[in-house]
């Protein structure tokens, strides 16, 4: 029996998951909070839906236990388990009207015509889609399909929503918008809700917490701002950013300082320094990395290329020991290909990780 926090919403307790002999989910434990949005990010196959379906109960759990509010759900009906998931496949009946898609669970459910008059006309108000109740899917675009979709979980009130990946069918411009509607809709039904995604903006915008997860283990569970300032390891560092975060190979030369293509950087004083020589990765964001104006005094480099966007413009050049760094430059310096440049590094931003791509800190 596991004792749950009261505010707790969803917890899983070793979570694992076989199919046949493969083990894919490697023993997931986490706790979300009642009302928290909590989105699941990682590579393509690193077992973000399975997760998912486990909580839905679409999926059978192989090892350990699901909680929803406090409530044993790991051998429930997803029926029984208050949770309402969507999609990235909208998954619509093409024959029936927008307004019979919201209705039909509820009239499975033996709801009153009242009630669920009264839920479909709120669902559809909340996500604006009251002008479209007696189209049928085929009549709606991507977006309105998905907010259909979207829809017929709320109708459901449940007690926490799940979503796969329910952007992902749509061009990028409506992406952008409808991120901005679950926002808001998460802050207008306060609802916990899951979200997975590959994609790390939506990660970033969308959660309260994000999971980093690869290959069925989770690397790191945060804020967006934990998660980007302070990786737990280089696989987030390099995960959470775009451009990447720059991972240079260097030497632990003391406490406190890396060698980096020739040159001594600070790094935070670590408690568990790694032994003087041993080989590092030193890290640094674009943004972190500047054109040095005055030169000489920085990290010596070659620009090979950059891109011009307007607002910013990303430098990439070569170190003298042949490694690539990255700067994001909003100056408007005049850069050729080709010439030489000195860079520094924003104090305080430099960080370092172990052989194992372990943070040290
Ligand atoms: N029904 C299944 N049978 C066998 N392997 C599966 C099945 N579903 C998923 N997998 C495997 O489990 C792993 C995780 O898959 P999935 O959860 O779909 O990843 P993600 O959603 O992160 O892309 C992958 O290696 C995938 O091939
Ligand atoms: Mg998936």
């Amino acid at each position: 029996m596991t004792i749950v926090p009261t505010a707790a919403s969803v917890v899983l307790a070793d979570i694992r998951k076989s199919f046949g002999s493969l083990e894919v989910i490697h023993g997931i434990d986490l706790s979300v909070t009642e009302g928290e949005f909590v989105v699941f990010v990682g590579p393509s196959g690193c077992g973000k839906s399975t997760l998912l379906r486990m909580i839905a109960g679409l999926e059978e759990v192989t090892e350990g236990e699901i909680t929803i509010k406090g409530r044993d759900v790991t051998d429930l009906d997803p029926s029984e388990r208050g949770i309402a998931m969507v999609f990235q496949s909208y998954a619509l009946y093409p024959h029936m009207s927008v307004r019979e898609n919201l209705a039909f669970s509820l009239k499975m459910s033996r709801t009153s015509v009242a009630e669920i008059d009264r839920r479909v006309a709120q669902a559809s108000a909340v996500l604006k889609i009251d002008h479209l109740l007696d189209r049928r899917p085929g009549q709606l675009s991507g977006g309105q399909r998905q907010r259909v979709a979207i829809g017929r979980a709320i109708v459901r009130k449940p007690d926490v929503f799940l979503f796969d990946e329910p952007l992902s069918n749509l061009d990028a411009e409506l992406r952008v918008s409808m991120r901005i509607e679950l926002a808001r809709l998460h802050r207008e039904l306060g609802n916990t809700m899951i979200y997975v995604t590959h994609d790390q903006t939506e990660a970033m915008t969308l959660a309260d917490r994000i999971v980093i997860l690869r290959d069925g283990r989770i690397e790191q569970v945060g804020t967006p701002r934990q998660i980007y300032e302070d990786p737990a390891n280089t696989f987030v560092a390099g995960f959470i950013g775009s451009p990447r975060m720059n991972l240079l190979r260097g030497r632990w030369v003391g406490p406190g300082r890396v060698r980096v293509s020739g040159v001594e950087i600070d790094v935070p004083l670590s408690v568990a320094a790694p032994p003087e020589g041993s080989e590092v990765e030193y890290g640094i964001r674009p943004e972190h990395v500047e054109i040095d104006r005055n030169a000489r005094s920085g990290m010596p480099a070659t620009v090979e290329f950059s891109e011009y966007l307007g607002g910013t413009r990303y430098i990439y050049t070569r170190l003298t020991d042949g490694q690539n760094l990255t700067v994001e430059d909003r100056t408007d310096i005049a850069i050729e290909n080709g010439q030489s440049i000195s860079l520094s590094r924003h104090a305080g931003k430099s960080l370092a990780f172990d052989g194992n791509g372990g943070r040290i800190r």
